[in-house]
C-alpha cells in the first residue's frame, strides 16, 4: 500500500489503478503527478511547473485548459449529455463531420467516429475489408503493416503494428497479416531534417509481399506517415508516393494512420497534405479533440463510402459503431478545438516553426550519448546510445531527470521524443534544449 499526499490534501491508495504502459511497482515508490496544467505548462502535486514538451501523449496540440475548449465541454454537458449513436442523432456530430471533412485532402467526404486512435485503426481496417467485399473483391483478406509500426493496442492494431513487445504476449493475431520492412537507416540518413535523402526503394518492399501472395489477395496497406511511437521515423523522399502508385496499381487500399500527425503536427490539417500523398483512409485522434475527451474519426474517400450504400434503404450499411461514436460532449469539444486551431493559426505557426524548432533540437548534435536526431514538423527525436545490456535505462533516466527539472519529455527504447503544443513559444524551445543538454551530458 502505497499513500500519496497529492496537493489536494487527499490520501489516495495507488494500488488499485493499474495503470498502463508503466512499470507500476517503480512507479508507486515514486509517483509523478500532474494536479493542474495551463497553456504550456503541468503543475505537479508538488506545486512546481513543468514544461510540456510532449503535448500530453502528442495529443493537446492547442495547450492545455484553453477556454474556448472548457466551455464548449461545460455547456454541452448542461445541454445534452448523451445521445444514443445507433439510429438516433444529435446536431453536432454532423456539424463536426463537416467540419472535419472540410479541412481533409479532397475526395475524402465522410468520417466514421470512434473514441481513440486504436479504435479508429480497427474501425479502418475493418472497413477496408468490408469495402474489398462489397465491390465484389472478397478474396482481399490480407493487412499489411510495417515494422516498426506503432497503431494501437487493439487486437487489428497489434497484428498490423510492427512492435514486438505490443504482439509476443498476445497469441496467433489476427491472420493473413504480412509486414513490410521498416525505413529506418541512420547510416545512410544520419541526422535527417524533414524527409530523409535514401530510401524510397523500401516501398517496393510491398511489391515482393504483394508477389508473395498475388496482389488480389490484399486489402489494404496501412502506415504511418511519419512513424512516431517507435522513435520518429521520417519518410524518405518519394517513399510515400510510390506506396501510392504501388497500391493504385494492385487495387490495395492505402491507410494512413494519422493519429500523431493529425491537425497541425507537421504544419499542415494532415501528413497528407505535407507529403502531398492522398490515401484512401485517414485514421485520427488525439489532436481531435486536443487530448480533452477521448475521440478519433475515420476518414474515407468517396468511392468506400459510396460502396457500402448499395443495399435495401432500410438496411444497416456497415455493422460496426460504438456507444460514444460522436459523443455530444466530445463533438462540441472537438468543434471548440477546430475553432481554436483556426482562430490562432495553430497549424501555420506549426509551419513557421519548423525550422526554428529543427535547429535547436539539432543543436544537440554531439552532446553525449546522442547518436542521432531526427525533426520534422513539430516533432523531434534525440537517440542515446544504450547503457549496454540495459536498454531503455539511459533514456529514462534522462526521463526522470528532466520531469525534475520542470521538463515533460517522452521517451521509447533509447530514443527521447518531443512533440510540444503548437502555442509553444521560441523561448519556450531553447528552454527544451537548455533544459536536456545538462542532463545528457550528466547522464552515466
Ligand atoms: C500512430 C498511432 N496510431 C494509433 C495510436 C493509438 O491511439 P490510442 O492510444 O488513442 O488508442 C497511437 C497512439 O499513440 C499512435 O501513435
Amino acid at each position: 500500500m502505497t499513500p500519496l499526499q497529492t496537493g489536494h490534501a487527499q490520501t489516495n491508495n495507488l494500488d488499485a489503478f493499474w495503470m498502463p504502459f508503466t512499470a507500476n511497482r517503480q512507479f508507486k515508490q515514486a509517483p509523478r503527478m500532474f494536479v493542474g496544467a495551463k497553456d504550456m505548462h503541468y503543475t505537479t502535486s508538488d506545486g512546481r511547473q513543468v514544461l510540456d514538451g510532449t503535448a500530453g501523449l502528442w495529443c493537446v496540440n492547442a495547450g492545455h485548459c484553453r477556454p474556448k475548449i472548457t466551455e464548449a465541454i461545460q455547456r454541452q454537458a448542461a445541454e445534452l449529455d448523451y445521445a444514443p449513436a445507433f439510429q438516433m442523432g444529435h446536431p453536432k456530430a454532423f456539424e463536426l463531420a463537416s467540419k472535419l471533412v472540410s479541412i481533409a485532402p479532397t475526395g475524402l467526404d465522410h468520417v466514421f467516429y470512434t473514441n481513440s486512435g486504436s479504435e479508429s485503426v480497427d474501425t479502418a481496417l475493418k472497413i477496408a475489408l468490408a469495402y474489398q467485399r462489397a465491390i465484389g473483391q472478397g478474396a482481399r483478406q490480407r493487412l499489411i503493416g510495417r515494422e516498426r509500426g506503432y497503431h494501437g493496442v487493439n487486437f487489428g492494431g497489434i497484428s498490423v503494428g510492427g512492435i514486438v513487445n505490443n504482439r509476443k504476449f498476445f497469441g496467433g493475431l489476427l491472420g493473413g497479416v504480412d509486414h513490410m520492412r521498416h525505413t529506418h537507416d541512420p547510416e545512410r540518413n544520419p541526422y535527417p531534417k524533414g524527409e530523409t535523402e535514401h530510401g524510397a526503394e523500401l516501398a517496393d518492399d510491398l511489391l515482393r509481399i504483394a508477389t508473395l501472395h498475388d496482389p488480389s489477395t490484399i486489402a489494404a496497406v496501412i502506415v504511418e506517415p511519419v512513424a512516431g511511437s517507435t522513435g520518429v521515423l521520417p519518410p524518405p523522399k518519394g517513399y510515400l508516393k510510390r506506396l501510392r502508385e504501388i497500391c493504385d496499381q494492385h487495387g490495395i487500399l492505402l491507410i494512413f494512420d494519422e493519429v500523431i500527425t493529425g491537425y497541425g503536427r507537421l504544419g499542415q490539417p494532415f501528413a497528407a497534405d505535407y507529403f502531398e500523398v492522398t490515401p484512401d483512409i485517414i485514421v485520427t485522434a488525439k489532436g481531435l479533440t486536443n487530448g480533452v475527451i477521448p475521440m478519433g474519426a475515420v476518414f474515407v474517400r468517396n468511392e468506400i463510402h459510396d460502396a457500402f450504400m448499395g443495399g435495401p434503404e432500410h438496411m444497416i450499411e456497415f455493422f460496426r459503431g460504438y456507444t460514444y461514436s460522436g459523443n455530444p460532449i466530445a463533438a462540441a469539444a472537438a468543434l471548440a478545438t477546430l475553432e481554436t486551431y483556426k482562430e490562432e493559426g495553430l497549424f501555420e505557426r506549426a509551419k513557421a516553426l519548423e525550422p526554428v524548432w529543427a535547429d535547436a533540437i539539432h543543436s544537440l548534435r554531439g552532446t553525449r550519448h546522442v547518436i542521432d536526431i531526427r525533426t520534422i514538423g513539430l516533432i523531434g527525436a534525440i537517440e542515446l546510445e544504450p547503457i549496454a545490456g540495459q536498454p531503455t535505462k539511459r533514456a529514462f533516466a534522462a526521463f526522470v531527470e528532466a520531469y525534475e527539472k520542470g521538463l515533460l519529455i517522452r521517451t521509447t527504447g533509447d530514443i527521447i521524443a518531443l512533440s510540444p503544443p503548437l502555442i509553444i513559444e521560441e523561448r519556450q524551445i531553447g528552454e527544451i534544449v537548455e533544459t536536456l543538454r545538462p542532463i545528457l551530458e550528466a547522464l552515466n
